[in-house]
């Protein structure tokens, strides 16, 4: 077997265009942090790269259901998607954007490389138009009349009523999402990128040279590689997204699947200085974690792009997992049938290691599973409380009962068979539980160690120390057994930290800390040991692991997913925006009273933040003639790169108000929803800056 000098371990990045949910997090987030933090104990040089998707169509459509632009969708979720993944605990070196600097000019450059090696095709085709908005569309932007079960509301690449997969020209009255016009084919060039060029190539990389990955993933990519593969367009039509770093490229930006997997590259760098050491050297071990309906892109579409260009290492493995359920239902986002993360954080504070505990046990590794939140209920109380807390527990309360709150030394004269057999079972142990990570079997893994913790409880329950010291007497008669027995729990407590480290690094930390060990502990080559803390040492008072999980808690969270099914499904009924309640009515004015205000059409062509104001924008409107600076309390809603460029109307005759020490000369109107979302009030079309409204 192939030896590595470092490791760099990769998550799929997540489209920020909504947050986070328990399947994303059983299929790729938590499965890779677990290897990572395995391979961290082991000491390994690795680095674990990830960060937000913000290009491509499901931004888009996005920031067209909101209202805004992509920009703020991708803000937005970039925020809320790395507080869910810092508060699991998910161990990134670095969560990054494809909307930095640095990953547009990585993946441009890419992209100039394979051009001026000749590597891509340039081909016209014929593809839906919106006259009216002047735009082309991508499928999912066409909206047409199913074939197949006659809903009228079909994307132009699904029906999400009946599943089928659809292309435009199979829809029935097919509509432009944008403007509900009736699209027109037009010609439009793109550069694809031919595959079957690659496919000798692929084949002897996957076929022949990586039998060993999970059944899944080969059998996936055997699949498309016997079917033979085809050009396909690495550009698109759009404004949002990559430029193509073309002269002839006017609205043509890459596939975002061409753009994304670069991300992982840009974070790299952005990283670290050495980054080309983990992506240019043959020893690197490059490892992708993602769901499966990714396989294709990492397994064979980048593989193939980084032959292409040349240079990079290709991935070594693709772990990737089969989809979790929610109470035997499939994961819909857009039904709202999902466990979204920051409501479980929200929910069940300070107890991110029972989610990571059932995700991991749970996990959809050889075929989509079901996570219910009885079963949840189940392995908390049944295994956590009742396995793992409760060896962990009885062994300190009994310590500081029996033994003084020291750890009590082992005394030769009365060591057995069972003491010995406790050494040899965390021998095994450790070779199981490794082997099991090393080949990305993380629920074998992760039983192995409860095996641990159930081992620690015989084992008590065999040596039964309480009896031994029912009386004065007799546990005066008895210490040396007493001792040893507790010294041996001890030492298998330490061992389970870190054991326990790579699934549940809170209760490693928790035990760590009872221990007063510090995380030096917790590396591998520890693991195994019976001398991880010392004798004589004074440790901390109990502090219970887990705590048990209520019918009421369980009950709350499956009413809960059923309210949001049906809030979804009347909103999609009536998809109107709710009305603003009404405000308080204001006393009639006259013309005169009105015709004093002095409204004017600026744009926006500057905004900064300002300085310890977290609501305030400080922006300077050009008004045609003359440019004004508006301080506006807007800042919460609006990042200074997401407004420029934006027409506003403002009072240009307001008297100026000195606002944290600068002018403001003027106020921009903004409209308020009742949800406290504020909306600049701007003409329909654009008009010349300056333009007076009445
Ligand atoms: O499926 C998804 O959510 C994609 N955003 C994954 C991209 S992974 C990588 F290529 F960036
Ligand atoms: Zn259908």
């Amino acid at each position: 077997m192939k030896h590595f000098n470092r490791y760099l371990v990769t998550a799929a990045l997540p489209y920020a265009n909504g947050p986070v949910h328990i399947g994303h997090l059983a299929g790729c987030y938590l499965p890779a942090d677990i290897y990572v933090r395995y391979l961290r104990a082991k000491k390994t040089d690795v680095k674990f790269v990830c960060g937000t998707d913000e290009h491509g169509v499901p931004i888009t459509i996005k920031a067209m259901q909101e209202n805004v632009n992509p920009q703020d969708i991708v803000d937005k979720y970039h925020a809320v998607i790395k507080e869910s993944f810092d508060a699991m605990g998910i161990s990134f070196d670095i969560f990054s954007r494809t909307s930095n600097q640095v990953h547009h000019q990585t993946a441009a450059d890419f992209f100039s490389k394979m051009y001026n090696d000749g590597l891509f095709e340039e081909k016209e085709s014929e593809q839906y138009f919106d006259e009216i908005k002047q735009v082309f569309l991508a499928d999912r932007y066409i909206i047409g009349t199913c074939p197949n079960c006659g809903n009228d509301k079909a994307y132009g690449d699904q029906c999400e009523r009946c599943g089928t997969s659809l292309s435009p020209d199979e829809l029935i009255n097919p509509r432009s999402a944008l403007s509900d016009a009736v699209p027109v084919k037009r010609k439009t060039k793109h550069w694809y990128m031919p595959l079957q060029n690659y496919e000798p190539w692929l084949k002897e990389y996957i076929i022949e040279g990586h039998k060993e990955w999970k059944n899944n993933v080969y059998g996936q990519c055997k699949s498309w590689l016997d079917s033979g593969l085809q050009s396909r367009a690495m550009t698109r039509d759009s404004n949002w997204g990559i430029k193509v770093p073309l002269k002839d490229a006017e609205g043509k930006v890459l596939y975002v699947w061409f753009d994304a997997p670069i991300g992982y590259i840009s974070a790299t760098k952005e990283l670290t200085d050495q980054w080309a050491d983990y992506w240019c050297k043959e020893d690197t071990r490059l490892i992708h974690f993602i769901g499966k309906d990714n396989i294709v892109f990492h397994c064979i579409i980048f593989p193939a792009m980084l032959r292409a260009h040349g240079g990079f290492v290709v991935p070594d493995n693709v772990p990737a997992n089969e989809f979790l359920n929610i109470e035997g239902e499939k994961v819909s986002t857009s039904r709202n049938w999902a466990v979204w993360v920051h409501d479980y954080i929200r929910d069940f504070p300070d107890q991110q290691d029972i989610l990571r505990y059932v995700l991991c046990t749970t996990a959809p590794e050889t075929k989509d599973n079901d996570f219910t939140w009885k079963d949840f209920q189940d392995r908390n109380n049944n295994e956590l409380v009742a396995n793992f807390g409760n060896f962990v527990n009885r062994t300190m309360v009994l310590m500081h009962k029996l033994c003084g709150g020291k750890v009590p030394a082992m005394h030769a004269s009365v060591k057995d068979a069972a003491d010995d057999a406790i050494y040899a079972m965390l021998q095994e142990a450790k070779v199981k539980i490794s082997d099991s990570i090393e080949n990305f079997r993380f629920r074998d893994a992760l039983n192995e160690v409860m095996n641990v913790a159930r081992e620690g409880n015989r084992y008590l329950q065999e040596k039964q120390p309480w009896i031994l010291a029912k009386t004065p007497e007799l546990q005066a008669a008895n210490q040396e057994k007493i001792d040893n027995c507790l010294h041996v729990c001890l030492q298998l407590t330490a061992n389970l930290a870190i054991f326990i480290n790579p699934f549940l690094p809170f209760t490693s930390q928790k035990i760590c800390h009872m221990l007063k060990v510090v995380d030096r502990i917790l590396e591998w080559e520890n693991a195994g040991s019976m001398k991880l803390v010392s004798v004589g040492y004074s440790l901390r008072a109990p502090e219970l692991l887990f705590k048990k999980v209520e019918d009421d808690q369980v009950k709350a969270q499956v009413d809960k997913l059923h309210a949001g099914l049906k809030q979804s499904a009347a909103a999609q009924a009536q998809p109107a925006p709710v009305a603003a309640p009404v405000p308080e009515k204001k006393p009639e004015i006259q013309y005169d009273d009105f015709a004093k205000l002095e409204l004017k059409v600026g744009t926006i062509i500057a905004a900064e933040k300002v300085a310890k104001a977290d609501k305030l924008l400080k922006l300077t409107i050009d008004l045609g003639t003359e440019q004004r600076t508006v301080v506006s309390g807007i800042a919460m809603h609006y990042t200074p790169e997401a407004i420029v460029g934006k027409q506003v109307t403002l009072v240009a005759n307001l008297a100026p108000r000195k606002m944290k020490g600068i002018e403001s000369q003027g106020m921009i109107l903004m409209a308020e929803d009742k949800d406290g979302r504020l909306v600049f009030v701007n003409p329909a079309d654009a008009v010349a800056p300056g333009s007076g409204v009445s």
